[in-house]
């Protein structure tokens, strides 16, 4: 009786596996970025369209920790939550701010990146001095990120544009008063861009995290070993003196 049972057992086994061919636990970790975030993510590289970045290299060794192959998707970044929890990727890598309100619908590991928002604008354009003074300005963002949200609580006047290279565009075309992004990647875009300036104003740190989907909790405690393994052998701090100011 024993014996059967075991062997029914077996056998369920083997059709279960049989069955869950096409979901079976694959040898590549796919992580969607938006690559327009220098140092973050950014297309560049030798032929022109690798996708580079800080948060790229630790998703590299992310993948290399879990055994697995990277394979990168570029994509909108107000499209990544929605593609993670259609199991179109397995991790965000997107230089994305952990918030309550993504925290309903993703898991984020421990925060690996402490930033914050700034103003970007003309070097002519002396109006900007404190945070209410963005009231009623005219200001430009990448949709669906943090700034985005924030502008929203100054003004009523917010452009929204898929990437925060074309928000600096409209910037410099003169169609928007200023533009609220991350203060790395704003930085980043200045050494570019001289006759732009950057302020620092009263905004809350915020803190980077990587996604994954709410049931995959093997993952997540993979990324967060892979993260504290790279701060105390000090390639964290390696990646943060090649890629930050
Ligand atoms: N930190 C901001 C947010 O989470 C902006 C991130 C934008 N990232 C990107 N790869 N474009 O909303």
């Amino acid at each position: 009786m024993k014996k059967s049972v075991l062997f029914l057992g077996g056998l369920s086994l083997v059709s279960i596996l049989m069955l869950a061919g096409c979901s079976k636990p694959s040898d590549v970790l796919v992580v969607g970025t938006n690559a327009s975030f220098p140092p973050f993510e950014y297309v560049g590289g030798v032929s022109g369209d690798e996708i580079n970045g800080f948060d790229i290299d630790l998703a590299r060794q992310i993948a290399e920790d879990a055994g697995k192959t990277l394979k990168i998707e570029n994509m909108k970044f107000d499209s990544l939550i929605v593609a993670l929890n259609a199991g179109k990727i397995d991790v965000i890598a997107s230089g994305m701010t952990i918030t309550p309100d993504r925290q309903a619908s993703v898991n984020f590991s421990d925060p690996y990146y402490e930033a914050t928002q700034v103003v970007l604008m003309s070097k002519e354009n002396n109006s900007i001095h404190n945070v209410d003074d963005l009231t009623g300005k005219h200001i430009g963002v990448q949709l669906g990120s943090t700034g985005d949200i924030m502008a929203k609580n100054y003004s009523e006047d917010v452009t929204a544009f898929n990437t925060g290279f074309e928000a600096i565009m409209e910037l410099k075309n003169g169609k928007v008063d200023l533009v609220l992004f991350d203060s790395e990647p704003a930085a980043s875009f200045l050494d570019k861009n001289p006759e732009l300036k950057l302020i620092k104003l009263d905004f809350a740190p915020e803190f980077y995290g990587f996604a994954v989907a709410k049931e995959k909790v093997e993952l997540i405690k993979s990324i967060n070993n892979t993260l504290s393994t790279m701060k105390s052998n000090g390639q964290y701090e390696a990646l943060v003196n090649q890629y930050m100011k």
